[in-house]
């Protein structure tokens, strides 16, 4: 097995992306500076201190901290990185569509920095190429790479330079919460050039991942029986398109199967087994058929809605796309209903509501389908307390006009609450003592929005119990 290189890379942007593509490339072996424009970001991580949680990551930033670099300025290393990677975040406009202009403000930084190899001081790439390749792995609309493109040369012509440099796109399909273990072990990794040489630099970048040949870190071991991840070169634009094209298939599995659900409710069968039983499809899969309150987070919403807005204007309808949207939304406010059946009237009935973030294992709170719950039950005049154990500073920080209460623990939420909502599956709430909750309860009423309780269970404490098709 050829040994592996050890190459230049400038990360740009130390969000989720960013950070941890940095971090898990250095453990790699390769020489990574990480680059972010808030200064206060760069001195914590220079301590070695994670800005953003993620399991493994700390533990990793000191295994590989001799690997990395942390700036604020990107132009003292545009001319020595073998691949520059643009991981900046890409909004949403009033209309749907992805901003792009931090992916063009580093472009046109590069553009005004560059110069040909060995022209510059600090040209110390080791890739056999005439230039970096940049690389773009935030989530853009179809023909951005094009435009980064154009941008640098235009950024290059102003200043009569001519330098070489090639463009590529590398999407990014890491979950939050397990953003190592997917970056170490990803299915596959889509690699979109016109250019063989940036074909090349960045297979050499990848070939520890390719060949899984690196040592499994201590805190993130390699999942049994990992087949190698699948390694697909492509055109630019398909790679572009293929990771709309995927968060858009997995929020559609997920309504479809609420869908399903929300009639299995009605016909008396059960979710979960009409789930397993399509799931051991080998063509469907099991992964993401899970009922429920629905889906949330920083990209299926953000993402699905840019896919629209980029199709609209080609003239396609995305029916199937704009429905599972649709389906996704309404599920946050059947929810409701079903308290209203079990409550009638919800004005000056206390509420307990279990989990804020999108997920488990995060604080992040970005479409969170509490947040909507929340707000829905505090036009209805309820009293809401809440409990999650770590997105509440985020909530009292972002969320400061939702009155709320906010609880200790699992338990002390429940203090005279007449019902209890279940939206987040953190692990600790699967293992709530039902016995305790009974005499802390005024009403026995569970609205369980993950389907993580044991009907039958419940229903022997007393308890009303409704989940999501069962
Ligand atoms: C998602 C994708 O899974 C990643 O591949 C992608 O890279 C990422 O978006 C992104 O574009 O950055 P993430 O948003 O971190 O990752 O979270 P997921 O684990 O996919 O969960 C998304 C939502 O779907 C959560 O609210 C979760 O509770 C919900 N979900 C998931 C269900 O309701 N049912 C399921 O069966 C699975």
């Amino acid at each position: 097995m050829p040994e592996n290189k050890s190459l230049n890379i400038t990360i740009v942007g130390t969000g989720y992306v960013g950070l941890t593509t940095g971090v898990s490339l250095a453990y790699l072996g390769h020489k990574v500076t990480c680059v972010d424009t808030n200064p206060a970001v760069i001195s914590k991580l220079k301590e070695k201190t994670p800005t953003i949680y993620e399991h493994g990551l700390e533990e990793l930033l000191h295994d590989a901290y001799d690997n990395l670099k942390f700036s604020t300025s990107l132009k003292d290393y545009v001319n020595s990185s073998d691949v520059i990677f643009i991981c900046v975040g890409t909004p949403t406009k009033d209309n749907g569509d992805a901003d792009t202009s931090g992916v063009e403000a580093v472009a046109r930084e590069i553009g005004k920095h560059l110069e040909e190899k060995g022209q510059s001081a600090n040209s110390q790439s080791t890739a056999d190429t005439r230039g970096p390749v940049v690389v773009n792995k935030s989530t853009v609309p179809v023909g951005t790479q094009e435009r980064v493109k154009a941008v640098i040369e235009r950024s290059l012509k102003e200043r009569n330079t001519e330098a070489t440099f090639y463009t590529a796109s590398v999407p990014e399909f890491l979950r939050e919460g397990v953003a190592i273990l997917d970056t170490l072990y990803p299915d596959r990794i889509v690699i979109g050039t016109d250019y063989k040489e940036a074909e090349d630099t960045l297979e050499t970048l990848y070939k520890p991942l390719i060949d899984q040949n690196f040592k499994e870190p201590e805190a993130v071991k390699r999942p049994e029986n990992y087949p190698n991840p699948a390694f697909i070169k492509t055109d630019p634009r398909s790679a572009e398109l293929i990771k709309y094209a995927a968060n858009a298939f997995l929020p559609m599995k997920i309504s479809f199967i609420n869908e399903i659900a929300n009639l299995a409710e009605k016909l008396g069968a059960d979710i979960d087994q009409v789930a397993k039983g399509i799931g051991s499809d080998s063509r469907i899969s099991a992964s993401f058929l899970g009922a429920g309150v629905g889906w949330g987070g920083s990209c299926f919403g953000k993402d699905t809605r840019a896919l629209l807005y980029m199709a609209g204007e080609y003239g396609e309808e995305l029916g199937l796309i704009k429905q599972a949207r649709k389906t996704n939304y309404a599920q946050r406010m059947l929810l409701i209903e079903k308290l209203r059946e079990e409550l009638n009237i919800l004005r000056g009935k206390t509420i307990a509501i279990l989990g804020l973030s999108f997920k488990p294992g995060t604080d992040d709170l970005r479409d969170s389908p509490a947040l909507d719950i929340i707000d829905k039950l505090l036009e209805l005049g309820a009293f809401v307390k809440v409990y999650d154990p770590k997105a509440m500073d985020n909530f009292k920080e972002e969320y400061p006009d939702m009155e709320v209460d906010y609880a200790r623990c699992e338990y002390s939420v429940l203090d005279d609450a007449h019902a209890l909502m279940l939206i987040t599956d953190w692990p600790e709430f699967k293992e709530l003592d039902f016995t305790e909750a009974n005499e802390k309860m005024k009403e026995k009423i569970v609205i369980d929005g993950r389907n993580i309780y044991d009907k039958e269970e419940l229903e022997s404490k007393g308890f009303v119990y409704r989940g999501v098709g069962r």
